[in-house]
């Protein structure tokens, strides 16, 4: 098992990788866990493979646990939800010193830890994610939200969880399609700030979603520990290091917009054409070679993510993506930082990209 630290003033905790972590998760929570009832949020699917091994560790230890089992998907950072997850933490009487489990993806992570920083201003929670992006990204670093039909996760807490224990046994049972989703979040720490991490991904990828036990190991560790260094510099993202975790999120924003925040665009699959037209654009404006362009959408490509713009089937031009942009939430006093590249392992953040610039740049990768 590996145990990466993310250290925050009074708030650090660990992130530990490995297998068997849910099956033992009353040993690994330990006096986090100070009274026989557990609350437990997750939802039906990851329910129907992971509630047995969790609720056998917990009852064996001597606790109570308690599920609310959600309907799986998006819509479940909602309004709606978050009240009804609140009322039920309410109802278990969990107090401010508990500790709220959140077992699932990004979306009950997201959901649960935001229900943890309102309830009785602030209680504890541990992360226990379940998806290869929930492992590497959402259930680190404290950012937690709700979506409202303004836009997504425009409604939410930096909020920490006490512990995250990311269970590689958990990526068995996860669809091949949300394994490569996750993935592009995996390649995405290699392309802003690590190329040697990225030689990895480009030899190593494939094994990643074929079930390799050592590669999958690799991929999440290194990418935690990327992710708990950015998150231990820049916590709120007010210095701009973390928000260069946002590589290829505003090409990949405008379109899922496009798409309708539907199936028919996973949110890491427009990451990861988002990526490879960062990296275009990149070096359009001379930033960085072609050849290094290339190479990004090569990997991509490997891993069976969306990198052809063209290909996508969008009816729509560059202005319309453009437009889409302007209604990122990463907008700040009317302007909109693009992270971009000077190389492969080396992004950083232009608070000038003109969005006329960026709109022909799609006419011209839509075609
Ligand atoms: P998700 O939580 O919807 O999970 C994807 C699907 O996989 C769901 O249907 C779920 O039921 C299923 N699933 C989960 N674990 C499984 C398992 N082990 N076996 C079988 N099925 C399983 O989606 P996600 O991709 O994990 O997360 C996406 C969410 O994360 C979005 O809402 C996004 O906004 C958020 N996010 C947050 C952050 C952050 O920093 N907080 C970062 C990135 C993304
Ligand atoms: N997923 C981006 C961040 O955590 O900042």
């Amino acid at each position: 098992m590996a145990v990466i630290p993310v250290e925050l003033a009074g708030r650090s905790y660990e992130v530990r990788v490995g297998p068997a972590l849910l099956g033992t998760l009353a040993a690994q929570c330990g006096p986090l866990l100070r009274k026989a009832r557990v609350p437990i949020v997750t939802d039906s699917t990851v329910a129907r493979h992971w509630r047995g091994a969790v609720e056998t560790s917990l009852r064996e230890a001597g606790h109570d646990p308690r599920f609310l089992v959600l309907d799986p998907g998006e819509g479940a950072k909602s309004w709606e939800t978050l009240a009804r997850t609140v009322d039920w933490l309410l109802a278990e009487e969990v107090e401010r010193g508990d500790h709220i489990l959140a077992l699932g993806g990004g979306v009950i992570g997201d959901l649960t830890g935001f229900a943890a920083a309102i309830l009785k201003r602030g209680c504890g929670f541990i992360q226990l994610p379940t998806t290869l992006l929930a492992q590497v990204d959402s259930s680190v670093g404290g950012k937690t939200a709700i979506n409202t039909p303004a836009g997504k996760n425009l409604v939410g807490a930096f909020h920490q969880p006490a512990l995250v224990l990311a269970d590689l046994d958990a990526l068995g049972t996860l669809p091949v399609r949300e394994m490569r989703a996750g993935y592009a979040e995996v390649i995405k720490y290699g392309i802003l700030g690590d190329a040697v991490f990225f030689a990895w991904c480009e030899q190593n990828g494939p094994n990643v979603f074929a079930g390799d036990r050592a590669a999958q190991d690799h991929a999440v560790t290194a990418s935690v520990k990327a992710k708990a260094r950015i998150v231990a510099e820049d916590e709120r993202e007010t210095t701009g290091a973390r928000a260069l975790l946002n590589l290829g999120h505003t090409f990949g924003h405008a379109l899922e917009a496009e798409t309708g925040f539907s199936d028919r665009l996973l949110h890491g699959e427009a990451v990861a054409l988002g990526m490879v037209l960062a990296a275009f654009y990149s070096a359009r404006r001379g930033l960085m070679a072609e050849a290094e362009a290339e190479r990004v959408k090569r990997a991509i490509a490997a891993a069976g993510l969306p990198n052809d713009l063209a290909t996508l089937g969008l009816d729509c031009d560059g202005a319309t993506l453009a437009a889409h942009m302007l209604h990122d939430k990463k907008m700040d006093a009317g302007t909109l930082p693009f992270v971009l590249l000077r190389g492969i392992g080396d992004a950083f953040l232009d608070r000038a990209v003109s969005l006329d610039d960026v709109a022909a740049f799609l006419d011209e990768q839509l075609r």
